[in-house]
Order: C-alpha cells, then sequence, then structure tokens
C-alpha cells in the first residue's frame, strides 16, 4: 500500500527533545529562562524591538485587539477570506469585523475596496499576509488615513518579507502564530511582536492577568491567562535557530509543485522583490471538490485553503463578496512540509493533473 502523504508534518526531533530535558531539569515548566529566550529570538528574526509569546495565534489577536482599547462601537477592517480567528478577536471585544473582499488571485485583502471601508468608526485593520504571501504593505499603507492602525495578522508568515522587512516588523502590531502547520510550532502557541514598549508590556500584563511583570501586584485591568509554558517555548528555540535553513526547505519544496502544477492550475508565489513564508501551499482550479475528495481517497491530506467568513452563520448578512467566494470555492492547500521529498510532490501532482 502507498504511504499516506501527511498535510503537514512538523520539523521536530532531538535537538528540541533535549530543549525540552532542559526546562524538566531546571524545574521551571513556565515563567522560566525559555521564554524570553524564545522572545528574543522572535524579536531579532522579525527586526522589531519586542515579541511577546502567547498561548494560541488567536491569542495574540484577541490581546492585540484588546490592547488597542478596541469595544463597542469600534470597527475593524478584516479580508472576507481569512481564518475565523481573525474576525472573531475583533468580535470578541466588543467591536465590529468590517469584511472586505480579497484578490481572489492573492488571496489577500483587496486594497482599493479597504479605502471604500473606512467610515467615522474604523479604527484599525487587520491585515492578513495570508498563507504567508506578504500583503502590499505601502499600498494598504496609503489606502487608509494615518490615525486607522495596521496590525498584522501575520500567523503564517514568520519569516516573509515584504521589500525585504520581514513580515511583523510592518504594522503596529503583528501577530504570530506556532500551530503545528506554521514553519516553526510549539503545537499550540503564538506571539505579538512590536516596536511599541507600551503596548508590549500591556500584551504582557493581559495575558498573565493583567498582573504586572515587575509591578506592585495590583490589576489596572483585568487579563488572562494565555501564557505560553517554557517547555513550548524550548521546542521553538532550535527551529529558530534554523529558521533559514526551515523557510529554504520550504521554497524548495514550493518550487517542485510549481515546476509540475504551473501549467495546470493556478499556483501561488509572491509580489516580485518579496519572499513568500510558505505556511501553506494553495492552488486553484475549478473541480476544487472532486480533487479533494480524489486526493484523499489516494491518501494524500489534501484541504480546502480557509474560510470564507460571510459564508458562516455567525458572520452572515454582512455584505456580498465575490473575490472571497472565488477563493473558498477553489483554493486547494496541498501536503506541504520542510521533509517532503520530490516523489510525494510527483504524486500529489500526478493525482490532480486528472482534475484539470
Ligand atoms: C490567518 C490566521 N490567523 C489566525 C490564526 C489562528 O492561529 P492559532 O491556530 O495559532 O490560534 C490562523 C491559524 O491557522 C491563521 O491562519
Amino acid at each position: 500500500m502507498t504511504e499516506r502523504i501527511r498535510l503537514a508534518r512538523p520539523d521536530v526531533g532531538e535537538a528540541e527533545l533535549e530543549a525540552v530535558a532542559e526546562v524538566f531539569a531546571s524545574g521551571m515548566l513556565t515563567m522560566g529562562a525559555k521564554v524570553g529566550e524564545f522572545e528574543r529570538l522572535l524579536a531579532e528574526a522579525c527586526g522589531t524591538d519586542d515579541a511577546v509569546v502567547v498561548s494560541s495565534g488567536t491569542a495574540a489577536l484577541h490581546l492585540a485587539v484588546m490592547a488597542l482599547g478596541l469595544g463597542p462601537g469600534d470597527e475593524v477592517i478584516v479580508p472576507a477570506y481569512t481564518f475565523p480567528a481573525t474576525a472573531n478577536a475583533v468580535e470578541l471585544c466588543g467591536a465590529s469585523a468590517v469584511l472586505v473582499d480579497v484578490d481572489a488571485d492573492t488571496f489577500n485583502v483587496d486594497i482599493a475596496r479597504v479605502a471604500d471601508a473606512v467610515g467615522p468608526r474604523t479604527r484599525a485593520v487587520l491585515a492578513v499576509h495570508l498563507f504567508g504571501r506578504p500583503l502590499e504593505w505601502e499600498e494598504l499603507q496609503t489606502a487608509v488615513p494615518q490615525e486607522v492602525v495596521l496590525v498584522e495578522d501575520a500567523a503564517g508568515a514568520l519569516g516573509a518579507t515584504y521589500r525585504g522587512t520581514p513580515c511583523g516588523a510592518l504594522g503596529l502590531m503583528g501577530c504570530l502564530s506556532f500551530h503545528p502547520r506554521k514553519i516553526v510550532t510549539t503545537g499550540e502557541g503564538g506571539a505579538v511582536t512590536t516596536d511599541e514598549p507600551e503596548l508590549a508590556d500591556a500584551i504582557r500584563r493581559l495575558r498573565h492577568h493583567g498582573i504586572a511583570p515587575r509591578g506592585d501586584f495590583d490589576i489596572a485591568e483585568p487579563g488572562l491567562n494565555y501564557r505560553l509554558s517554557d517547555i513550548l517555548c524550548a521546542i521553538a528555540i532550535p527551529q529558530m535557530q534554523r529558521l533559514e535553513q526551515l523557510l529554504a526547505a520550504r521554497e524548495r519544496v514550493a518550487g517542485w509543485y510549481t515546476e509540475r502544477l504551473e501549467h495546470l492550475v493556478l499556483t501561488p508565489s509572491a509580489a516580485e522583490g518579496d519572499r513568500h513564508g510558505w505556511q501553506a501551499y494553495v492552488v486553484q482550479l475549478d473541480r476544487r471538490d472532486e480533487a479533494l475528495r480524489a486526493l484523499r481517497e489516494e491518501g494524500i491530506e489534501a484541504q480546502i485553503g480557509t474560510y470564507a467568513l460571510h459564508h458562516l452563520t455567525g458572520y452572515r448578512d454582512r455584505g456580498s463578496f465575490p473575490g472571497a467566494d472565488r477563493a473558498f470555492a477553489r483554493a486547494l492547500a496541498l501536503p506541504f512540509a520542510t521533509t517532503m521529498t520530490e516523489d510525494e510532490c510527483d504524486r500529489v501532482a500526478a493525482a490532480l493533473a486528472h482534475f484539470v
């Protein structure tokens, strides 16, 4: 029987086990040295002054919106095609997520439509670099008034660069995820990157019940427990140290896929001068549903791209979004991992070729 090809295969092994053993030996399973070490490596990789690790990418988004003090009456622009956490973080703070359509080819938000959606209540844009493709940041900056805050949902964009600047350093804050389908994984985990010390302090307080790290044990405003344990931070450290290698491996696999598929389906890429983060390799084709079913029957773990939010009960009746409809109907995420072989890419491409 042919081997299953997993959707994702986290690249973790002996080095990560050793790092976890160090945590066990230290006796500090949370709030120990590994937290700070991971945060320093992240800030360095993103080129920001600070990074604050939290328990998931969703927690990062939630705390970023909380740290901005957004709530009822405020509007935050989010793409109509994204992982629901982007909009959920806004709505859970009592603010309104205003959906804006995406460019169906790049999957990223349509910037001209962002400009149209800005109104008197617009406080921020949660701008997603979907699947690791950097969003056209300068265009976004010029499309919105200066008082509208730009926050990156860079959940899948660690390592990606926009015109040489790392994703995570483009917005006032950047929100990262370390879920197992991401380039660096802690199983579950996330981070907020920023150059603003006050925001970093606010995120540190909010992830820890509202208690200031070196404060007087007072709680000025209620917080959560969104801390990331040292065990999980330890897993990330060896991966951060070989981030360039991990990215190069993902670029190699993406190249193999593109060679085999670019004449068959719409293949993903970054804009000229940018570096794709390759969180996922997502192609587009008309017969997506048939292809998805057939690939799975052959033991190839393909998946849909992500969600069209306005198809979900919680986000219905917020307008029509033909770009998101098209992306949702046509996107197919192929198995993708640093350790994929050319033979595996051949198998996936051959299976897909029947549906074009
Ligand atoms: C664009 C986007 N935002 C947010 C998240 C949420 O991250 P997490 O799963 O770490 O909570 C994801 C996760 O896949 C994502 O793809």
